[in-house]
C-alpha cells in the first residue's frame, strides 16, 4: 500500500478504509485497553491520532514507545470519537520502524530557540521549526510564481564572481592556493597561480549578472545564495542569505518601487492564504500582533519619501538615537525602525540617499548631491529591500568608478553593456530571511534559515 501523508488524510471529506501513513511518535498516553499515540509526519502542523487496541500482537512494544520513534501505521481513517479532531485513525497493524531513547532531546516541555540552535540538526522536528521551514518553502514557490506570472525571466548568476558588486570589500575569498604556502611575487601573493589566475570571491549580490541578462531579456530576476563577510553580531545579519534580485530593463526608480511594494504585498497575502494553519501558529506564540502587521502590510499604500525628508522626520522627532542622523550619514536599524513602526505606522519607501553612502552603479540625479536609490523598510526589522535606478549613462558611470577608485579594467564587460544599447533600468534586492522575519514575526535571522552561519559559528 502507498504512503498518505497526513496533510492530505486530514483533508479528507470521507473516512477511509484502508490506509497506511507513516511518521515520528510525538506523544503517547495509554488507557486500560487501548494506546492513544500522536504522530506527525512533518507534511503539517497537525498529528494524525493513532488508536491502538490491545489486542494488537505487538502491543506491549507500542504501549513503550518514546518521543521521536518512528512507526509505519495501517487501518482505518474513521470520525474521532473525542474532541479536538475530526480525524482518527483505527490502528490495524503498528510496525515499529526505530525506536528513540529516552535521551532523545526533543522531549514535550517547549525549548528554547537559543536551546533548539545548539541541535540545529533536529529542530526542524519542533512545531515551530517545521512550520518555519514549511513557511519558507512555499514562499520560495511563490516568488517564483509572482515572477513567472509577470513574464520575468529567471537567471541563475554565478556564485563564484572575481566582482564586488556592493563595493564594500565584505567578501569570502574562494581559493585552491595552499594557505600554509603561498606563492608571492614582488612581495605580494601571486594570485596568477590560483585556480582561476586571479582573486576569485563569493558573490555579495548578482545584480551585475542580472544587468547584463536584463539588458537582453527585459525583465528577469535571481534567486539563490549570497554571503557577506561582514562581523555583524545582530538578530538580522547572516554570512550566508538568499536574495532575490530583479532587474528590469525601460524602468526607472518609481516602476521600481511599484514592483518593490507589489511584489512585498503578494507575497504576504500569499502566505496568509495558503499557509493559515503554520501562521496561526505563530500569531498564537510568538508575535500576537502578527495577523495585524501583515493585514497592514498587504493592505495599506506604502508611503514614500526622499532620504532628506526622512533625516528631518528623525531631527523633529525629539528621540534620543544611539547614532546621530544627518545628511550623508547612512539610516540605522533604530531610525528606519522608528520611521515605519512609529512615524509611519506602515511600510515605507526612503528613496534619493546621498551618492557618498551608496554603490557606484546607481544613477546620479540631477541635483549631483544624491542617486536613485530606494530603500524598503518595514516594521520589526528595518530595511527589507535595498535596490536602485542604474547608471546607464556610460561617462557618468565611469566618472563614478574613477571617484570611488574603482579599476575600471575589471569591469570592461559592466562598461560594454553601456556602450551597446544602453537603456534606462532598474532593479532591487530583497533579503529572504529578513522577509521570512516579517512573516513569521521571528525575531532572529537565525531562526528562519535551516543552518545559520555568522561569525564563529558554523557547527552544521
Ligand atoms: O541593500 P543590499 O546590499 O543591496 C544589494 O546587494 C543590491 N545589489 C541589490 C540589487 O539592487 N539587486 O542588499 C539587499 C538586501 C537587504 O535589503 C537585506 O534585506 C538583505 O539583502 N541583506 C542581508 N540579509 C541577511 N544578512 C545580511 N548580512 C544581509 N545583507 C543584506
Ligand atoms: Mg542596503
Amino acid at each position: 500500500m502507498k504512503r498518505t501523508k497526513i496533510v492530505n488524510l486530514l483533508q479528507s471529506k470521507t473516512p477511509i478504509d484502508h490506509v497506511l501513513i507513516k511518521g515520528w511518535v510525538r506523544t503517547r498516553r495509554d488507557s486500560k485497553s487501548f494506546s492513544f499515540i500522536e504522530v506527525n509526519d512533518g507534511s503539517c502542523l497537525k498529528n494524525i491520532q493513532i488508536i491502538s487496541d490491545n489486542t494488537l500482537e505487538n502491543y506491549k512494544n507500542i504501549t513503550s514507545l518514546s518521543t521521536g520513534s518512528a512507526v509505519s501505521v495501517s487501518g482505518k481513517l474513521a470520525e474521532s470519537q473525542g474532541s479536538g479532531q475530526k480525524w482518527e485513525l483505527i490502528a490495524e497493524t503498528v510496525e515499529i520502524l526505530s525506536v528513540a531513547p529516552e535521551t532523545y532531546p526533543l522531549q514535550k516541555k517547549r525549548h528554547t530557540d537559543e536551546f533548539l540552535r545548539t541541535i540545529a540538526h533536529l529542530r526542524p522536528r519542533t512545531n515551530k521549526y517545521g512550520a518555519t521551514f514549511r513557511i519558507r518553502s512555499e514562499l520560495s514557490y511563490a516568488i517564483h510564481k509572482f515572477f513567472r506570472d509577470k513574464g520575468f525571466k529567471y537567471i541563475h548568476s554565478p556564485v563564484i564572481t572575481g566582482s564586488d558588486c556592493e563595493g564594500a570589500g565584505e567578501m569570502f575569498r574562494v581559493t585552491t592556493l595552499a594557505l600554509d604556502n603561498l606563492p608571492f611575487k614582488d612581495g605580494k601573493t601571486d594570485f596568477a597561480e590560483d585556480f582561476f589566475g586571479k582573486e576569485v570571491n563569493l558573490t555579495v549580490s548578482g545584480q551585475l549578472s542580472a544587468e547584463m541578462f536584463a539588458l537582453a531579456l527585459g525583465d528577469v530576476y535571481t534567486f539563490g545564495p549570497t554571503f557577506r563577510a561582514e562581523d555583524s553580531h545582530t538578530s538580522r545579519h547572516v554570512a550566508e542569505f538568499w536574495m532575490v534580485e530583479p532587474e528590469m530593463a525601460f524602468c526607472d526608480l518609481k516602476g521600481n518601487m511599484n514592483l518593490a511594494e507589489e511584489m512585498i504585498k503578494f507575497l504576504t497575502g500569499f502566505v496568509l492564504e495558503e499557509c493559515k494553519e503554520d501562521i496561526e501558529l505563530f500569531a498564537k506564540y510568538v508575535d500576537k500582533k502578527l495577523i495585524k502587521t501583515l493585514d497592514n502590510v498587504a493592505t495599506s499604500d506604502f508611503k514614500r519619501l526622499p532620504y532628506t525628508s526622512a533625516v528631518e522626520i528623525l531631527k523633529k522627532s525629539g528621540k534620543k538615537f544611539e547614532y546621530d542622523i544627518e545628511f550623508g550619514k547612512d539610516l540605522q536599524t533604530e531610525h528606519e525602525r522608528y520611521l515605519t513602526e512609529q512615524h509611519f505606522k506602515k511600510p515605507l519607501i526612503v528613496y534619493d540617499y546621498p551618492t557618498t553612502i551608496k554603490p557606484f552603479y546607481m544613477r546620479l540625479n540631477d541635483d549631483h548631491q544624491t542617486v536613485a536609490a530606494m530603500d524598503v523598510l518595514v516594521p520589526r526589522i528595518g530595511e527589507i529591500i535595498g535596490g536602485s535606478q542604474r547608471e546607464e549613462r556610460l561617462e557618468v558611470l565611469e566618472n563614478r568608478m574613477d571617484e570611488m577608485d574603482l579599476p575600471k579594467e575589471n569591469y570592461w564587460w559592466y562598461l560594454d553593456s553601456r556602450r551597446f544599447g544602453s537603456v534606462e533600468h532598474s532593479g532591487f534586492g530583497l533579503g529572504f530571511e529578513r522577509l521570512l522575519m516579517l512573516i513569521t514575526g521571528i525575531s532572529n535571522i537565525r531562526d528562519v534559515i535551516p543552518f545559520p552561519r555568522t561569525p564563529s559559528s558554523i557547527e552544521f
